[in-house]
C-alpha cells in the first residue's frame, strides 16, 4: 500500500512515524516534506498547495490513499480533486474546510446552531469596523482576519488606538491580502485554552486525548504569537466532566450542524477550546491536526493510525479503534532565533544520530535540511522533542533532557512548557 503524506513540518513527521507503525506496512511519501522526514519516508518536492502536481503524481505513482495535513491546501479543495480522480484522501472537503479558512462561516455556524463561543460582530468596512469598537468601548477586545493568515490574523487590542491598528492593518493594509477584507470583532474570553484534536467521519465524532499549547514566544506566555512553541497532552485542565459537556454542547452539535450545512466533516477536527466561569466556549475550529499538539497527542494512540484514517474517510469510524497509551507526552520545540520574526538558515544542528533522532525522546523535524550527513536548520520552528513517560512531570523531564542534547547556534527554547500545567495538577 501506498501513502502519500502532504505537508512538510513537525505535525507531519509525527503523522508519518505513526502511520509507519500501521499493521498495514504501508510505503510512505511526503511531499514535500522536510531533511528529517526524508529519514522515514522518500520526499518528493512538489508544493503542499500544487493541486494539478499532486493529483498527477498519485495518479502516475499508483498512490491508495493521501493524508492531506496543512490548512491551506485543505481550504483549495485538494480532497475534493483527488476523489474526482479517484483518490481516497484523509481530510475534509473544501466545503467543510470552510470551518477553518473562513471566521465569519464558524461564527454564523455556532451561533445558528447554538454552539458556545464569543459573541461577536462581522464587518466588510474598516470605518464601520472602527466605528464599533469606539462605540462599544470595551477592551481587550478580539480582532480576527476572516480567511487564513498564517496563524497571525487574531489581534488583541488593548484599547481604542491598538484596536484601530489592528482594522487598518487588516482590512486596508492588507497585510494577509483578501483574508482581511472581512473582520469578525468578537468578546475577550478568560480562561484556560484547552485544543481537542477529533477524528471524525462524516456522522461519528471520536475526541482525541486533550492538549495544551503554548503559542508566546516567550516564556510566561510573553512575545509575539508563534504557530505553538511546545505542548503537553493530556492536559490535566480539561477533567472527564469538562469532556463530557464538550461532547454534548460543541462536539457533537458541530458534526450536526456540519450535516445540516450539506458539508459533512471529515477529517481530524480541532476544536481550541477555553475554559470559561460560564463553561467551555469555542475560540476557533480547525479542519486539521494542530502543530505542535500533535507530536504530543498522537505518541499516545494506541491504535492503528491509517486504519483510524481510512475509516474516517470511508464513514466507518468506530470508538473502539482509537485508544490511548496511559502517561503523558510533552514535545518543546527548538526554534531559530529571531522567530516569529525573521531569522537565519542554514546551522548545522549537533547532536541527533544519523537518522535525526536520539535514543529516549522522539525528535520531529519541522524546518530542517539534510545534508552530505549533516542536518541544517531551515525554518522558523526547527524540532519538536517529544519525551513520553508515566507521568507530566517525567513526561516534561524527558523531553527537556532532549533539548540539552541538541543545539544550534542562535537557538531559542522556551524554558516553561508544561510549568502551568503541572502546577495545575498539584492545586
Ligand atoms: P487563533 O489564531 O484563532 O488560534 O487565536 C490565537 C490566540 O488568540 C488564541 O490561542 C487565544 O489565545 C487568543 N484568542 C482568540 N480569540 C480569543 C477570544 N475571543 N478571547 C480571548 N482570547 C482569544
Ligand atoms: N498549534 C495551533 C495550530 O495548529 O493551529
Amino acid at each position: 500500500m501506498k501513502v502519500l503524506v502532504v505537508g512538510s513540518g513537525g505535525r507531519e513527521h509525527a503523522i508519518i512515524r505513526k502511520l509507519k507503525e500501521s499493521a498495514q506496512k504501508p510505503k510512505i511519501i511526503c511531499a514535500p516534506g522536510n531533511g528529517g522526514i526524508s529519514a522515514d519516508a522518500d520526499c518528493v518536492s512538489i508544493g503542499a498547495t500544487d493541486i494539478p502536481s499532486m493529483v498527477s503524481y498519485a495518479l502516475e505513482e499508483k498512490i491508495d490513499y493521501v493524508v492531506v495535513t496543512p490548512d491551506d491546501p485543505l481550504a483549495l479543495g485538494m480532497v475534493d480533486a483527488l476523489a474526482k480522480r479517484g483518490i481516497p484522501a484523509f481530510g475534509p472537503t473544501k466545503a467543510a474546510a470552510r470551518i477553518e479558512a473562513s471566521k465569519v462561516f464558524s461564527k454564523n455556524l455556532m451561533e445558528k446552531y447554538g454552539i458556545p463561543t464569543a459573541s461577536y460582530e462581522v464587518f466588510e468596512s474598516p470605518r464601520e469596523a472602527a466605528a464599533y469598537v469606539r462605540k462599544a468601548g470595551t477592551y481587550p477586545t478580539v480582532i480576527k482576519a476572516d480567511g487564513l493568515a498564517l496563524g497571525k490574523g487574531v489581534l488583541i487590542a488593548q484599547n481604542e488606538e491598538e484596536a484601530t491598528d489592528a482594522i487598518k492593518h487588516l482590512m486596508v493594509d492588507k497585510a494577509f491580502g483578501e483574508s482581511g477584507s472581512r473582520v469578525v470583532i468578537e468578546e475577550f474570553l478568560t480562561g484556560i485554552e484547552v485544543s481537542v484534536l477529533a477524528f471524525a467521519d462524516g456522522e461519528t465524532i471520536v475526541p482525541m486525548v486533550s492538549s495544551m499549547d503554548h503559542k508566546r514566544a516567550n516564556d510566561n506566555d510573553e512575545g509575539l504569537n508563534t504557530g505553538g512553541m511546545g505542548t503537553i497532552a493530556p492536559s490535566p485542565f480539561y477533567t472527564e466532566e469538562t469532556a463530557e459537556r464538550c461532547m454534548k454542547e460543541i462536539f457533537l452539535p458541530t458534526m450536526e450542524a456540519m450535516k445540516k450545512e450539506g458539508c459533512p466533516f471529515s477529517g481530524c477536527l480541532y476544536f481550541g477550546l477555553i475554559l470559561t466561569a460560564d463553561g467551555p466556549k469555542v475560540i476557533e475550529y480547525n479542519s486539521r491536526f494542530g502543530d505542535p499538539e500533535t507530536q504530543s497527542v498522537i505518541p499516545l494512540l494506541d491504535g492503528d493510525l491509517l486504519e483510524i484514517m481510512m475509516a474516517c474517510t470511508k464513514g466507518e469510524l468506530k470508538e473502539s479503534m482509537v485508544k490511548w497509551k496511559d502517561g503523558a507526552a510533552a514535545c518543546v520545540i527548538e526554534a531559530s532565533g529571531g522567530y516569529p520574526g525573521s531569522y537565519e538558515k542554514g546551522k548545522e544542528i549537533f547532536g541527533l544520530n544519523r537518522m535525526g533522532q536520539l535514543d529516549e525522546q522522539t525528535v520531529y523535524h519541522a524546518g530542517t535540511k539534510y545534508e552530505a550527513g549533516k542536518y541544517y536548520t531551515n525554518g522558523g520552528r526547527v524540532l519538536g522533542i517529544t519525551g513520553v513517560a508515566p507521568t507530566l512531570k517525567e513526561a516534561l523531564a524527558k523531553a527537556y533532557e532532549g533539548v540539552d542534547q541538541v543545539t544550534f547556534e542562535n537557538m531559542h527554547v522556551r524554558r516553561d512548557i508544561g510549568a502551568k500545567a503541572l502546577k495545575g495538577c498539584e492545586e
